[in-house]
């Protein structure tokens, strides 16, 4: 089977976490390079968690850094909802990266990656789209050159940070407009699926009993679960996994319902300033480029996939702690 070649540019972050643990254990996909933008925490936090994740993973994947700010930077980011490192715990915390940065600025990396290789690179786009949008203004080409682009962000029926507006966009709605407006072959996962893309008490006991305490993939999740305001208004039975819809969707795309649709990005500075719409009138101006947007999915199947993710993360960890263990007590003789 040949597998499909991905680019992954994210903010790690908890979800994004949990979605490259999904892309990394997942047969059918290859992670050719990790790029990190500023987003969920600034530039240096994203790539140190982007590293740590990968040697927690394992496998040597190329980690490059990217876009230390959003296109126009108008306001600060709200206080951190991900901790102070972006990647918060209760407990445990992943160990120490094994790995250094590669190299080299993410925009200029994707450019290179997907014009060695025509056709054949899928970008998952997992935080704020300025890496995405710095590589399309500097190379058009890249919009027709590529797969595919994945993303989560958005969200037709509501925001986060705003009533309308959600992370991803707000974060740098010039940037996410320019790549929507590129025509770039595109899906998006915004909050009306990904508000759903919840984790249960079921799946989180699975979790936790997967590997003896130290269990720092559980105890990461735990972080996030506490700092979900859907949980603790009682709207999700856990924390939303938002950025493991995409990826989700190329694992194996029967779990969403998808719909093309005119999308635009509000980039207008009002109220509404980083949201999303669509256009549902039969008669909508024609330049509105049309995208794939996942508006149902099936959550039940989604988190036993991540759930299942996760835990074979947390056990690679545990086997890296006892290889790490027995190589020590060889060496004490
Ligand atoms: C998005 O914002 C970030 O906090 C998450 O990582 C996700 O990408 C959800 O709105
Ligand atoms: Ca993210």
């Amino acid at each position: 089977m040949t597998r499909r070649r991905l680019i992954i540019d994210c903010d790690p972050g908890h979800d994004d976490f949990a979605a490259i643990a999904l892309a990394a254990t997942s047969v059918g996909l290859e992670i050719e390079a990790i790029t990190t933008v500023c987003g969920n925490a600034p530039i240096e936090r994203t790539t140190a968690n982007a590293l740590a994740i990968v040697g927690a993973l394992g496998v040597p994947i190329p980690v490059y850094s990217g876009a230390v700010a959003p296109l126009l930077q108008r306001y600060e980011f709200p206080a951190a909802f991900h901790g102070v490192t972006g990647l918060d715990s209760v407990g445990a915390t992943l160990p120490p990266p094994r790995q250094g940065v590669t190299p080299g600025h993410a925009a200029l990396e994707i450019i290179a990656r997907v014009n060695a290789a025509p056709g054949e690179i899928t970008l998952v786009a997992l935080g704020p789209m300025t890496n995405l949008a710095l590589a399309l203004a500097l190379d058009p080409d890249v919009a027709t050159k590529v797969r595919e682009l994945v993303f989560m962000g958005g969200g037709l029926s509501g925001g986060n940070v705003t009533a309308r507006a959600e992370f991803n966009v707000w974060a740098d709605p010039e940037a996410a407009a320019l790549v929507l407006r590129s025509g770039i072959k595109a899906t998006m996962f915004g909050l009306d699926v990904t508000n759903r893309a919840w984790l249960d008490a079921d799946d989180l006991a699975r979790l936790k009993a997967a590997v003896a305490a130290p269990n720092p993939v559980s105890d990461i999740i735990q972080f996030y679960t506490e700092r979900s305001g859907d949980v603790a208004a009682g709207r999700a039975p856990g924390p939303s996994l938002h950025d493991t819809c995409p990826v989700a969707w190329l694992v194996d795309p029967t779990l969403f319902e998808t719909e093309s649709l005119p999308v635009t990005v509000d980039t207008t500075g009002g109220p509404h300033y980083g949201a999303t719409d669509a256009d549902r009138r039969p008669w909508a101006p024609p330049h509105h480029q049309r995208i794939d947007v996942a508006l149902e999915l099936d959550q039940p199947r989604l988190a036993r996939l991540v759930t299942d993710a996760l835990i074979d993360v947390a056990k690679r960890i545990a086997n890296q702690a006892q290889v790490a263990e027995s190589l020590t007590r060889n060496a004490l003789g």
